[in-house]
C-alpha cells in the first residue's frame, strides 16, 4: 500500500507530506551519523537477543547481521547514502537494512525505540571517547612526570597573587599540574561507570511486552547492568552532562596551565623556552615567537564550559520522558570530546619539549624576598613570638630593597642590628637552597620530597 507521503516515518497516520523546511529542520542525521557504527553495535546485540528470546528466527537474525555488517562498510568506505528523508542515523540505517535484506529488516525494531537506541548509542559513543581521553591523559601525566624528575631541584619563585613568595622548586610546581589531571582522571573513571549502564528495552518510555532479555543485551554490550527505570533510561542525559563537566574540569586546568606557559615565555619572565614547533610568528613583527598552542587551548577552554551550561539548559524543564529537545545534546557533546582529544593530545606532545631557563628561573626567586618567611621562622626558632619576627623582617627586607640586595647578601651585624637573637648560622636559611630542603614533608617542595612524590606518581599511572 502507497500513500502520498510514503517517505514519512509512522506514514499511515499522516495526511500531509511534512513541510520541506521542517524536515529540514528537524533532521539529525548530518550531524548523528556519527554513531553511525554504535548504532549499528547496538542493533546485532539487540537482534541476537531478539533471537535467543525466540523473538526473531535464526535466517532472520543471520540476514539482519549480515546486512547490519555489510552496511558498517559502506558507511566506512564513504559509500552509504545518507538522506535528510530518514531524519536521523537510526532510520537511514534501518531503511537501507530493509532495501538489502526484505522483510527481515523491519522486524529489527520490534522491542526497542529509537528513545532507548539513541541513548544506547551515546553511552557507547562516550564509552568510546573516554579510553581515547585517558590515553592522552596519561601521555600527558607521563611528559609532566618525566619533566619534573628533571627539574626536581631547580630553584623557581613560587608565587601567591603573582608576586614572589617562597622558593619553590619547579618539579614541585610541575607536580602540582599532575596531582589535578589526577584527579580529573579519577573523575573520568567514576563518570563512566554511570555512563556504562544499558537503556535498551525501554522502548520508548513504558518497557516492552515482548520477552525480552535486557541482561544478555547488555552483556552482549560490554554495559556492567540493564538500567532500572525505563521512564529514566529514555529521558535523563544526566551521564552526558557529566562528562561535560569532567571535560570542564580537564579543560580549566589545561587553561590553568597555558596561563603559565604563557606568562613564563614572555620576556618579563623569561622562565621557559617554549619548542618552535608550537608556537607561530607575527604576520607583522618579525621577532615575535608566539605560544598560540597554550593559547588556543586556553580560549578553547570556555568553549567546553560553553557545552556543559548548554546541555544543563537543554535538560533542566523537560518533563518525563523522551522529548525531541534531546536531539540538541549531540552537537555539543561530539564537540566536547573532539576538543578535549584534541587539547590533550597537543599538550603531550608539547611538554616534552618545553625547556627550563633555570638561571633565570633562580634569579627571579632571589631578586623577590622569598626567603623572608624562613628568616621568621628562624627568629622564632630562637624564641621570638612569630608577630614580632614578621615585623622585625619587614625591617630587613626594606634595607634589602633600599639597598637593592637579596637578605642572605645582607650582613651579620645588619641582621643583628635587627635582633640580637641572629648568628652566623642564619645564613644556612636564607638561601634557597636550604629554604627549599627544608620543606622536607609529605606534599613539600624539597628536591628529595619530589622525587619521591615522583615515584609514587609512577606508580599510581602504571596502576591505573
Ligand atoms: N534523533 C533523535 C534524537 O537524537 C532520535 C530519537 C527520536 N525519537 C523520537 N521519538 N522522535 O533524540
Amino acid at each position: 500500500m502507497t500513500s502520498v507521503n510514503s517517505e514519512k516515518l509512522s506514514s499511515a497516520r499522516f495526511a500531509q507530506a511534512t513541510d520541506a523546511f521542517v524536515e529540514v529542520f528537524t533532521a539529525s542525521v548530518d550531524f548523528d551519523q556519527r554513531m553511525a557504527h554504535q548504532d549499528i553495535q547496538g542493533s546485532i546485540a539487540h537482534a541476537t537477543m531478539l533471537c535467543a528470546c525466540g523473538i526473531l528466527t535464526v535466517p532472520e537474525r543471520d540476514a539482519i547481521i549480515s546486512g547490519l555488517t555489510q552496511i558498517g562498510k559502506e558507511i566506512s568506505n564513504g559509500e552509504f547514502v545518507w538522506s535528510i528523508k530518514q531524519e536521523d542515523v537510526h532510520m537511514n540505517i534501518e531503511a537501507r537494512l530493509t532495501d538489502m535484506i526484505g522483510v527481515a529488516g523491519k522486524k529489527l525494531h520490534t522491542g526497542r525505540s529509537r528513545n532507548d537506541q539513541v541513548a544506547t548509542d551515546i553511552r557507547l559513543y562516550l564509552r568510546s571517547e573516554i579510553v581515547q581521553i585517558t590515553a592522552q591523559l596519561t601521555r600527558l601525566q607521563t611528559a609532566i612526570l618525566n619533566l619534573a624528575e628533571q627539574h626536581a631541584d631547580t630553584i623557581m619563585p613560587g608565587f601567591t597573587h603573582l608576586q614572589v613568595a617562597q622558593p619553590i622548586t619547579f618539579g614541585h610546581h610541575l607536580m602540582a599540574w599532575f596531582e589535578m589531571l589526577r584527579r580529573d582522571r579519577e573523575r573520568l573513571d567514576d563518570c563512566a561507570k554511570r555512563i556504562n549502564v544499558m537503556p535498551l528495552g525501554a522502548a520508548a518510555l513504558a518497557g516492552t511486552s515482548y520477552p525480552i532479555d535486557r541482561f544478555m543485551t547488555a552483556e552482549l554490550l560490554g554495559f556492567s547492568r540493564p538500567s532500572a527505570n525505563s521512564l529514566d533510561s529514555v529521558s535523563d542525559r544526566d551521564f552526558a552532562i557529566e562528562f561535560a563537566a569532567v571535560a570542564s574540569l580537564i579543560m580549566m586546568h589545561l587553561s590553568r596551565f597555558s596561563e603559565e606557559l604563557i606568562l613564563w615565555s614572555s620576556a618579563q619572565f623569561d622562565f621557559i623556552d617554549m619548542p618552535d614547533a608550537f608556537c607561530t610568528g607575527s604576520s607583522i613583527m618579525p621577532q615575535k615567537k608566539n605560544p598560540d598552542v597554550p593559547e588556543l587551548v586556553r580560549g578553547k577552554s570556555g568553549r567546553v564550559t560553553g557545552h556543559l551550561v548548554a546541555l544543563l539548559m537543554l535538560m533542566k524543564s523537560q518533563p518525563l520522558a523522551y522529548n525531541k529537545d534531546n536531539q540538541e545534546d549531540k552537537e555539543p557533546l561530539f564537540d566536547t570530546a573532539d576538543t578535549l582529544i584534541n587539547c590533550l593530545r597537543a599538550y603531550a606532545d608539547m611538554v616534552p619539549h618545553i625547556t627550563a631557563k633555570k638561571a633565570n628561573m633562580y634569579t627571579a626567586a632571589k631578586r623577590g624576598f622569598a626567603t623572608a618567611t624562613d628568616l621568621a621562622d628562624y627568629l622564632v626558632r630562637k624564641g621570638m613570638a612569630f608577630r614580632d619576627a614578621h615585623e622585625v623582617v619587614g625591617l630587613a627586607v626594606r634595607l634589602g630593597l633600599e639597598t637593592q640586595r637579596d637578605l642572605s647578601e645582607l650582613t651579620l651585624a645588619e641582621l643583628q642590628g635587627f635582633s640580637v637573637l641572629v648568628t652566623e648560622d642564619v645564613f644556612a636559611y636564607l638561601t634557597l637552597e636550604g629554604s627549599v630542603a627544608a620543606r622536607r614533608h609529605i606534599g613539600g617542595t624539597a628536591p628529595e620530597t619530589v622525587k619521591a612524590a615522583i615515584q609514587s606518581a609512577r606508580q599510581i599511572l602504571g596502576n591505573a
